[in-house]
């Protein structure tokens, strides 16, 4: 574990490098109408030991969420309500995966999770393979003490060998998930049923860029229609291109905002607004539908308030629709003032008003 954790610290200062200055002009009066302050209001769900590194979440129906982490592989059920105590899920070999990233749900109750090989400091694989597994919630119980009474079926869907470290994943359909390779800058579409898999996407607005300072390009995905949408870490980016119900691509991509500095994943509103995570920054972007340029609405990079917000999701009863659900990594890919680290969490924010 600690070797893990000086690896990432490591790897964090590596990746320090200049921001990219906030050239573009903000676009505050467009927010102003929409959210009575800022930043907005930062609520702790429930915060993991330290060190814990939470990457990824994904809602289910029930609106009970599962956390994915990155320090160890391990899919974890998180009760909004505080009712129950975080429950493990699934579980892998901590000698064969490094940990778990992008997770998504296709039918009902069944998701599928990356758990990932293991990469060095400039994030190559080392060992290991990336592969896709399946959780089946519906076989899922657990008692009102919190007892598991019948686990979750999970079962290996693919080893994709050919990934160097796949990181972010959406549902295209019933039956195949895009998942993006963040260090190769190309996204395969899988089938869920067979297996099989291959390159569906593999843009130039994906690539983390030559002089980068970070060899992270894709990483965030998210569908739009008739879009396909990602951030871009290296380059801060949020991005997109014209794809069919195949995720075949068309049309040249565009980038949509350039000013979400180490950007990681992201999600939409119903009405297009996008909150965008930016991990190594400690902060929270908001980018209003048709508009360029993005504004922090939470955290910043000398507050453990967002250390290392990492991803998002809404909630899906009508009790929680406005409130955006929060991953964070505890700022372990880059300490806050250098040296500032704090134990991964589940956080949420309201989001009533955008
Ligand atoms: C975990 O994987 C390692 C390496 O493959 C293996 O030696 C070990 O027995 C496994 N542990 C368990 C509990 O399966
Ligand atoms: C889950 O377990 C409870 C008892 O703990 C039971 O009442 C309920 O029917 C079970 N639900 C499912 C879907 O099996
Ligand atoms: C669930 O799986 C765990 C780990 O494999 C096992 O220890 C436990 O007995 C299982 N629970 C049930 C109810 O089958
Ligand atoms: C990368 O750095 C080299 C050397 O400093 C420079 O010549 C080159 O123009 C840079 N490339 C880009 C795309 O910035
Ligand atoms: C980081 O440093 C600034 C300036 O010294 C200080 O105000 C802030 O409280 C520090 N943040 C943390 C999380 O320690
Ligand atoms: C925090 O961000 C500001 C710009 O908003 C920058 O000037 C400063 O260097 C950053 N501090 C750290 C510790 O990254």
């Amino acid at each position: 574990m600690m070797q893990l954790i000086l690896s990432w610290v490591l790897l964090a200062i590596l990746a320090i490098a200049p921001r990219v200055g906030n050239a573009l002009p903000t676009v505050e009066s467009s927010l102003a109408v929409r959210t009575p302050s800022l930043p907005l209001t930062v609520n702790v769900l429930h915060t993991f030991e330290f060190p814990s590194w939470c990457e990824n979440l994904a809602v289910q129906a029930n609106g009970r969420l599962l956390v994915s982490r990155l320090d160890t592989p391990e899919v974890i059920q998180v009760d909004p309500t505080g009712v129950l105590a975080p429950t493990t899920v699934a579980s892998w070999n901590a000698s064969e995966y490094m940990g778990c990233l992008g997770i998504s749900e296709t039918v009902a109750g069944v998701f599928y999770v990356i758990t990932s090989a293991f990469v060095n400091d400039i994030f190559v694989k080392t060992s290991g393979v990336n592969s896709i597994w399946e959780i089946n919630m519906n076989t899922f119980n657990v008692s009102s003490a919190g007892v598991v009474t019948s686990n979750a079926t999970v079962s290996k869907l693919v080893d994709i060998e050919s990934a160097d470290f796949l990181n972010g994943m959406i549902t295209l359909n019933a039956y195949h998930i895009l998942v993006g390779d963040v260090y190769n800058g190309w996204v395969y579409k899988v089938n869920t049923i067979t297996g099989r898999y291959y390159i569906a996407i593999n843009d130039p607005l994906m690539k983390f860029g030559a002089n980068a300072t970070t060899n992270l390009g894709v990483n965030g995905l998210k569908i739009h229609s008739p879009y396909l949408y990602w951030t871009n870490t290296a380059v801060g980016s949020l991005n997109r291109i014209l794809i069919n119900a195949k995720a075949e691509p068309y049309g040249v991509s565009q980038v949509v905002t350039a000013n979400v500095p180490k950007a990681d994943d992201f999600i939409f509103k119903s009405d297009g607004t996008a909150f965008i995570a930016q991990n190594q920054e400690d902060e929270l972007s908001v980018l209003l539908s048709g508009q360029s340029v993005a504004e922090v609405v939470a955290g910043n990079n000398i507050s453990t308030t967002l250390a290392g917000v990492t991803a998002g999701k809404f909630g899906r009863l009508s009790t929680d629709a406005n409130r955006l659900y929060l991953t964070t990594s505890g700022a372990l890919g880059l300490p806050i003032n250098g040296s500032v680290v704090v134990a991964g969490s589940v956080l949420y924010i309201d989001t009533t008003g955008f």
